[in-house]
């Protein structure tokens, strides 16, 4: 007896029930084993030597995956103890024996059998940069126990250099750009797209001895000096950047005390940025060392000096504004101070390293207006050292000059840089974004290892994309065909 038309039809639906269902639990197993079995990571390691301590950073990647955009994540932060490298002048080998106890941390992490294929720079910023302007073969020699140093470690060491002022800002804006995932952005379709220039954002860095501002202006960059022209994934971007040597965080309070040594002879010094109650020494040999310090030494350099906190914001400011010089720039639109060309500020940025670090301590990293954190700053001003004192936890060695970096700040980037009320809640003050600290080191890696394509590839990974809506689109089948079924077996009465 052949098969009545129902259960023809009943047992078609159920046979696709079957097959689609089948299908689905195929790809979902596919996927699964892309997702569960760890695809080959990479890693890679960045020393960022600073004018006052050193940190290294390890990277990691999944192999497969290292054109991409935004997959590069930080693994380890490490902070080497002790001072910057260029402190090392009197004794170099412990310049590189200072950076032991990092490494071992680094390369625990790494699989030993990666080691040799994990790649290990050193970048040295102001700090080095300082000390081979004042005296060259000392930096040489720093250079050269460093390269010593970590050339007998394990892993594929590719050198250490001095950056230029000008790549230390265009590295950072290109860290921050690619973990924000600005350079280039997949669509939902598994296609890449651009997202609008506008939506670049700009970097401001401080270190120690200098500060950078990076930006892709709104017009054409007038001065060559401080254009760079990046091409990433296929597109030439035309940035703005410079960076101020000597404007970094520890040079200007050298240069601030200085100032104030210069205008109060007396064996006391009145400071009107350390908070009032404050007393302590100074050594005047460790200021005038500083090769930031240009104004003449007294004659006798082994006397100590007391420094008297005078808690008074608005003297502090003044004291500030003398380290610049505006005057070069008066009437100019388009020049930032010292005679620097400038195009007005445009877009979003982000403000990290001592800008964050000083912001964060004051409690004013939550984008609070331009009126709040000008007031809070002056109200820590006038605070009483005792108070300040007794409300922070623990060891600061910064604690008495939060006042000082608070105002600076405040006056590098409104009277200096051009912000404004209005243009101050663009700027985010953070320290990570997406668990990455934000500095140069990762655009340097990116750079180095040419993790950053030139040209847009021609076509980006869309499988994985693909086997999802292949899953989705049988899952629904399945679906329809076993409701199909059901309809059948309960609507089509049998004969
Ligand atoms: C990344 O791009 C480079 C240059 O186009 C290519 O040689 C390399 O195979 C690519 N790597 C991966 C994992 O796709
Ligand atoms: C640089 O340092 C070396 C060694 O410390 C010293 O001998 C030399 O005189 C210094 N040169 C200058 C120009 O200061
Ligand atoms: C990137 O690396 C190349 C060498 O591979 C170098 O010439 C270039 O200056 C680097 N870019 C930046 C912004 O440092
Ligand atoms: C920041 O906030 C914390 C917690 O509210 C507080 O203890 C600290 O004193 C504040 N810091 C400053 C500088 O006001």
């Amino acid at each position: 007896m052949g098969l009545t038309r129902r259960e023809q039809v009943l047992r078609a639906l159920l046979g696709a029930a079957a097959a689609s269902g089948l299908t689905t639990l195929i790809l979902i197993l596919v996927e699964a084993t892309n997702v569960l079995l760890p695809a080959d990571i990479k890693f890679g390691i960045v020393f960022d030597a600073g004018s006052s301590h050193t940190s290294l950073f390890v990277y990691q990647w999944p192999a497969d995956k290292e054109n991409d955009t935004g997959v590069v994540s930080q693994a380890l932060a490490c902070q080497v103890k002790g001072p910057g490298i260029s402190s090392y002048t009197s004794d170099p080998a412990q310049a590189g024996e200072s950076l032991k106890g990092c490494l071992e941390e680094a390369l625990a992490l790494i699989p030993k059998a990666q080691h040799q294929e994990t790649p290990m720079f050193l970048g040295a910023t102001a700090g080095m940069r300082l000390l081979s302007q004042k005296n060259s073969s000392q930096a040489r020699d720093i250079f050269a126990a460093v390269t010593q140093f970590l050339s007998q470690s394990p892993v594929d060491f590719r050198g250490a250099e001095l950056l230029a002022g000008q790549d230390e800002g265009a590295l950072g804006w290109i860290t921050i750009n690619y973990v924000l995932g600005m350079l280039v952005q997949y669509s939902f379709s598994g296609e890449w797209i651009r997202p609008p220039e506008g939506m670049l954002v700009g970097a401001l860095d401080m270190g120690g001895a200098s500060t950078q501002i990076t930006f892709v202006p709104g017009g054409p960059i007038l001065d060559g000096n401080t254009q760079t022209t990046l091409r990433l994934y296929g597109l030439d971007h035309s940035v703005y950047t410079h960076s101020y040597l000597c404007f970094g965080r520890d040079q200007m309070l050298n240069r601030l005390l200085a100032g104030l040594v210069q205008s109060s002879p007396a064996p006391l010094v009145r400071h009107p940025c350390y908070h009032s109650g404050y007393q302590g020494t100074l050594s005047l040999a460790s200021l005038y060392a500083s090769p930031c310090v240009h104004t003449t030494a007294p004659l006798n350099l082994t006397r100590n000096l007391t420094v008297e906190g005078t808690g008074n914001p608005r003297a502090c400011v003044s004291a500030i504004r003398d380290l610049f010089d505006f005057l070069s720039c008066e009437g100019r639109a388009d020049c930032a101070f010292n005679g620097v060309y400038q195009p007005p500020v445009r877009g979003q940025f982000y403000a990290f390293s001592n800008f964050y670090y000083t912001l964060h301590f004051l409690n004013l990293t939550s984008r609070q207006p331009l009126a709040t954190v000008n007031t809070s700053v002056w109200e820590f001003c006038q605070r009483p050292w005792k108070l300040v004192e007794a409300s922070s936890t623990g060891q600061d060695r910064w604690l008495r000059d939060y006042c000082a970096s608070g105002l600076y700040i405040l006056t590098l980037l409104l009277e200096g840089y051009g912000f404004t009320e209005d243009t101050w809640p663009n700027i985010e003050f953070r320290k990570q974004a997406g668990g990455t600290d934000i500095g140069w080191t990762l655009g340097y890696m990116l750079n180095l290892t040419n993790m950053i394509l030139a040209e847009a590839p021609a076509q980006w990974r869309a499988e994985s994309y693909s086997i999802w809506v292949a899953g989705v689109v049988f899952m629904v089948l399945t679906l329809v065909a076993i409701l199909g079924a059901a309809a059948v077996q309960l609507f089509w009465p049998q004969d």
